[in-house]
């Protein structure tokens, strides 16, 4: 299944925030977690910009996706964590959270970025507390599996999907660098749009 991808928006406050029209999946996880760079993966063009800097990501950038007879928007989130940010940069970040996730929004779950080499950290915690009292679904997706050796994999999953279980589906693992996993989690991502749509 292809993506067919453009960007439509991209908001830095309150006020740029592009009108509501399709159903929304938007990206979570702490910076540098590679939430722009699995974006990119799913949609099979580098629209997003990435860094080895954490922090990159300072918008919310909303991207269309056309996947056969399913319409919806993708929506990169800045990430959280990133200890060098100021006090007033941290609020800000708060601001811009909570007026995407607090307006009427038609936001059908959230893909939740885990490090598959670290699991869920205090601040991964944080936002799924967060979530969880908005009422809003997440999917844990584990992200830079690339980085574990394939015989670790196996335990490595085990051990941290045990942490996972309020996922709407068993974590998926994946790589944005070595795109790996891309077909199935595109697929994954449209059934399961679909799924709570009729829900
Ligand atoms: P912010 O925008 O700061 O919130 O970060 P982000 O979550 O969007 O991360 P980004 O996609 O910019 O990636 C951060 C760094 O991790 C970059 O150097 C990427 O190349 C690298 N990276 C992302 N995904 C993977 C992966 O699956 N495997 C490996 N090895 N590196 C990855
Ligand atoms: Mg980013």
């Amino acid at each position: 299944m292809n993506f067919n991808a453009k960007l439509t928006c991209t908001a830095f406050n309150t006020k740029q925030l592009p009108p509501t029209n399709f159903p929304e999946l938007a990206f979570v996880g702490r910076s540098n977690v590679g939430k722009s760079t699995l974006i990119n993966a799913l949609m099979g063009h580098k629209l997003a910009k990435v860094s080895s800097q954490p922090g990159k990501t300072r918008s919310i950038n909303f991207y269309e996706i056309n996947a056969g007879d399913t319409c919806f928007n993708l929506v990169d989130l800045p990430g959280y964590g990133f200890a060098a940010r100021g006090r007033s940069e941290r609020i800000e970040w708060q601001k811009l959270m909570d007026s995407y996730f607090m307006s009427e929004r038609d936001i059908t779950f959230v893909v939740q970025l885990i490090d598959f080499r670290h699991g869920m950290l205090d601040n991964d915690r944080t936002m799924h507390d967060y979530l969880l009292k908005l009422d809003i679904p997440s999917l844990v997706v584990f992200t830079k599996v690339d980085k574990i050796p394939k015989t670790k994999r196996k335990s490595q999953y085990n051990k941290l999907s045990s942490e996972c279980l309020f996922s709407i589906l068993p974590p998926l693992l994946t790589s944005g660098e070595a795109t790996q996993n891309m077909d199935e989690l595109r697929g994954t991502l449209v059934e399961a749009i679909n799924k709570m749509k009729n829900t």
